[in-house]
């Protein structure tokens, strides 16, 4: 008996349970005993000892289905190594487990911090395969990851549905979009959804170019001006600041979000009306779109060919259509940021978007 164990770690996503579908349906097909045990909710159920003993059945039927039928849940990767204070030593915890059940490998779906861990739960002596899970689509070592098209979608939608509103009431709006310290979400949703103004962690951006940009727009004739801003755009001078120094000045705000400092900044100088949209969670929200489903089923397939060839300590990848594996450690930890001189960017500027540099 082959005793596979399997989680969903970190900020859920769409195709989360389409890729453990791929996975599960590999082990099934090609070997004759194995189990799958699913914990809940990440890394608790692994270092709670909570888990489910999975049927073929229970990935049937799944593959169009949000969220995840094991529940995740944040493990901050900095903290797994501290004890808490009623004594539970987590990687010991997580450890015990793995060796009571008589797992052979961990099959570990999630973003940056989880890979941490399952890099961590590796050296440790566990067995893992893993597999890259964000909206973000900001694990280094993948061109993609599973979730990024369907939030791309909704991101998108959100702005298509600013479009016709602005445009009746010649509003500037902004849209602001997940995807934490990288700007992949916005560019793809900003230059989708047609925004004149894309703002992106990468791109320290300047107030005056951005007002410069809507004013252009405005004595143009254009009745509205619609901004897509990553919720961890930041403004030059605010880049200047220490990391300690940004944190106490955003901590200190008056304003729930970025976006909201640069609405009233803008409202301000222009003297004419702003308006702020925030989709948040619904960009992670309902169910994977078909390209979502064509690329996680083929990632949790290539996982589950790797679990079959005990192949262990891989994260399964996309270099560019094809899919690859590459070594836990080496991408662990490291994150994957938009190039501000890359083609895509280039070519938004020649179509005339402004990314408040320039
Ligand atoms: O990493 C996915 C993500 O949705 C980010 O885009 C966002 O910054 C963060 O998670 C939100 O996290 P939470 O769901 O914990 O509020």
């Amino acid at each position: 008996m082959r005793r596979i164990g399997m989680l969903t770690s970190g900020g859920d996503c769409q195709a989360l349970n389409a890729t453990m579908r791929g996975v599960a349906k590999v082990l099934y097909n090609k070997l004759d005993d194995v189990e799958i045990l699913g914990f809940m909710d990440g890394y608790r159920g692994l270092m709670h000892n909570d888990y489910r003993v999975m049927r073929p059945s229970d990935f049937s039927g799944i593959l169009t289905m949000g969220g995840t039928i094991l529940g995740s849940s944040r493990q901050p990767f900095k903290k797994m190594r501290v004890i808490e204070a009623d004594g539970l030593d987590k990687v010991a915890a997580m450890k015990k487990t793995y060796r009571e059940l008589g797992l052979e490998c961990l099959v570990i779906l999630g973003g940056n911090g989880s890979q941490k861990t399952a890099n961590l739960l590796m050296e440790e002596g566990m067995n893992v395969v893993s597999l890259p899970k964000t909206i973000d689509n900001d694990i280094y070592g993948t061109d993609m990851t599973f979730g990024f098209q369907s939030a791309a979608d909704i991101a998108t939608n959100a702005i298509d549905c600013i479009h016709t509103t602005a445009a009746s009431h010649g509003r500037v709006f902004i849209v602001e979009v997940m995807g934490h310290k990288v700007g992949w979400l916005t560019l793809h949703a900003g230059i989708a959804g047609g925004a004149d103004i894309i703002l992106l962690p990468e791109i320290p951006y300047d107030l005056d170019c951005v007002l410069a940009a809507i004013e252009r727009r405005h004595k143009a004739g254009k009745r509205f001006s619609i901004l897509a801003v990553a919720e961890g755009a930041i403004s030059k001078e605010d880049a200047q600041l220490s990391k300690k120094e940004y944190n106490k000045k955003i901590a200190s705000s008056p304003y729930p979000s970025i976006s909201y400092e640069l609405g009233a900044k803008i409202e301000e100088a222009i003297g004419r009306e702003v308006r702020i949209t925030v989709p948040g969670h619904t960009q992670r929200g309902g169910g994977p779109d078909p390209y979502d489903r064509f690329i996680s089923s083929r990632l949790g397939a290539a996982a589950g060919r790797l679990v079959v060839e005990r192949k262990y300590g891989r994260m399964v990848a996309f270099d560019g259509f094809e899919v690859v594996n590459v070594s836990l450690n080496s991408v662990a930890g490291k994150l994957k940021y938009v190039d501000p001189k890359g083609a895509a960017i280039q070519e938004a500027k020649d179509m005339g978007i402004c990314f408040g540099d320039e």
